[in-house]
């Protein structure tokens, strides 16, 4: 059913903006952010009530929307939010989505983390795609500012917080062409489908933790294994 969905969603964006690239990466990444967005709200909804306590999810959740939001700002510098059309269509796709995942995630956690992970390999393939096609014509032109800053030359904290499969520094994206902020941004789509997918696991709850809590608790059991 949620397959049946995605398929029918990526149906019509595919018709609909076919070669307009910069207003569907647009749209695709204003519609990005929203599954954290759900996520954050209904586990900060648990916090409150005093159901469970999950601060590194909270955590990863929150970097994984800093990261679509980069996504979507390097978009922006591209003129992708150009036209009323296409800032109308995603608002309300957004909207949507927003409720639908909520919802979703109050009754079966899984199946809301299996909706973001279709929709993360949808953009994958998407960016993989349009660097198939185009990526000669991106290695002339220079990356936006906001890339290199994101990517490169500012604070990479929250860069390596969404991906927790590795380790903090373990990434670190070359960013000169505009072909390199498009392979870091497929890549970056790679991490997130890595995580939707970890959050499916039975055991998820006691297993997926920040990159940076695992460097934190490595520390402290190492010198007890030394002792011992
Ligand atoms: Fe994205
Ligand atoms: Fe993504």
């Amino acid at each position: 059913m949620i397959r049946l969905l995605v398929n029918f969603l990526e149906f019509v964006i595919n018709h609909f903006y076919q070669n307009r690239w910069y207003p569907r990466f647009y749209v695709l990444e204003t519609v990005a952010r929203v599954p954290y967005f759900s996520y954050i709200s209904v586990l900060h909804l648990y916090e409150s009530l005093g159901c469970w306590r999950k601060a590194d999810w909270l955590k990863v959740h929150f970097a994984e929307s800093w990261n679509e939001l980069h996504h979507l700002l390097i978009m922006e510098s591209l003129g992708g939010d150009r036209y009323w059309i296409d800032r109308f269509i995603a608002h309300h796709a957004a909207l949507v989505y927003y409720w639908v995942i909520v919802l979703l995630y109050l009754i079966r956690p899984k199946s809301a983390y299996y909706f973001a992970e279709l929709v993360e390999r949808h953009a994958y393939k998407t960016y993989d795609t349009f660097l198939k096609e185009h990526g000669d014509e991106l290695k002339a032109k220079i990356a936006p500012q906001i890339a290199v800053n994101y990517y490169r030359d500012g604070d990479l904290y929250m860069f390596d917080e969404f991906q927790t499969s590795r380790l903090p520094t373990e990434r670190r994206p070359i960013i000169k062409t505009l072909r390199d902020v498009f392979v870091a941004i497929r890549d970056d789509e790679a991490e997130h489908i890595k995580t939707m997918t970890a959050c499916q696991e039975p055991n998820a709850q006691f297993v997926l933790t920040s990159p940076h809590s695992k460097v934190i608790q490595s520390a402290i059991a190492l010198p007890s294994r030394k002792l011992n």
